[in-house]
């Protein structure tokens, strides 16, 4: 059985509590954090960065996984990595050098992600596949959290996780937006290996027993 990671998005979380959901998501199981970092630019809305990613560092021992949303990430890969994020996603429509971007958030000891916009074709990661330690597909228009599912992505899911195969390769497979307990169980068995999920877990609590709920959906432990 492939493990299964869900990864709470904390864009639906208690922005004015953010330190007492971390620890609430830490005590009830959860081993990943996704932190949707935007720029106003890139996309409409503006969270934020890495000052606050560092000082809740300091208290959390949870996986920091950190979803660029931003123009030219290029500018900020040592923030991150000084702010202790432990995996650093970036879009492959924020950046003309992903190569050397790529390179260098794996320099600067970080884990490196790749996020596919929905119309982005999976052809972009082809040759960077082995320098990735996971791949996003973004099944929602980046932005804003609460959204639906855009249906095609599922084949993307599906023909991504045919690629990692075939190559033999352990990179990870993320989807982000608009998963629900409906299609989770689909979206791993299509391929995902980590499900974010914003509004249909922060809005749902005890977040122990909402863990619990997406495991059983999954069919996993
Ligand atoms: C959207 C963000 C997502 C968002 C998902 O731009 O990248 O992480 O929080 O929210 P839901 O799960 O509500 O679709
Ligand atoms: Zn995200």
């Amino acid at each position: 059985m492939r493990e299964f990671i869900l990864s709470p998005s904390l864009l639906s979380s208690d922005f004015g509590a953010l330190r007492s959901e971390l620890t609430a998501l830490e005590e009830a199981g959860l081993k990943w954090v996704h932190w949707d970092v935007m720029d106003g630019a890139f996309v409409p809305n503006i969270t934020f960065g890495p000052p606050i990613i560092k000082r809740l560092r300091k208290t959390s021992g949870l996986f920091f996984d950190v979803h660029l949303m931003i123009e030219r990430p290029e500018r900020y890969i040592q923030e991150f990595a000084d702010a202790g994020a432990d995996l650093l996603c970036i879009h492959a429509e924020s950046t003309l050098h992903l190569e050397r971007t790529v390179s260098a958030i794996r320099e600067a000891g970080m884990q490196a992600g790749l996020s596919l916009n929905p119309a982005t074709p999976l052809g972009v990661v082809e040759y960077l596949l082995p320098q990735l330690d996971m791949v996003l597909i973004m099944s929602v228009n980046p932005g804003f959290g609460g959204q639906s599912f855009i249906p095609f992505c599922k084949d993307k899911i599906a023909t991504l996780s045919a690629m990692i195969r075939s190559r033999g390769l352990q990179t990870l497979i993320q989807v982000d937006g608009g998963v629900t307990l409906h299609n989770a169980k689909e979206l791993f068995d299509l391929g995902a290996d980590v499900l974010v999920s914003g509004s249909a877990f922060f809005g749902f609590p005890p977040y122990a027993e909402r863990h619990k709920a997406f495991q059983e959906a999954v069919g996993a432990k």
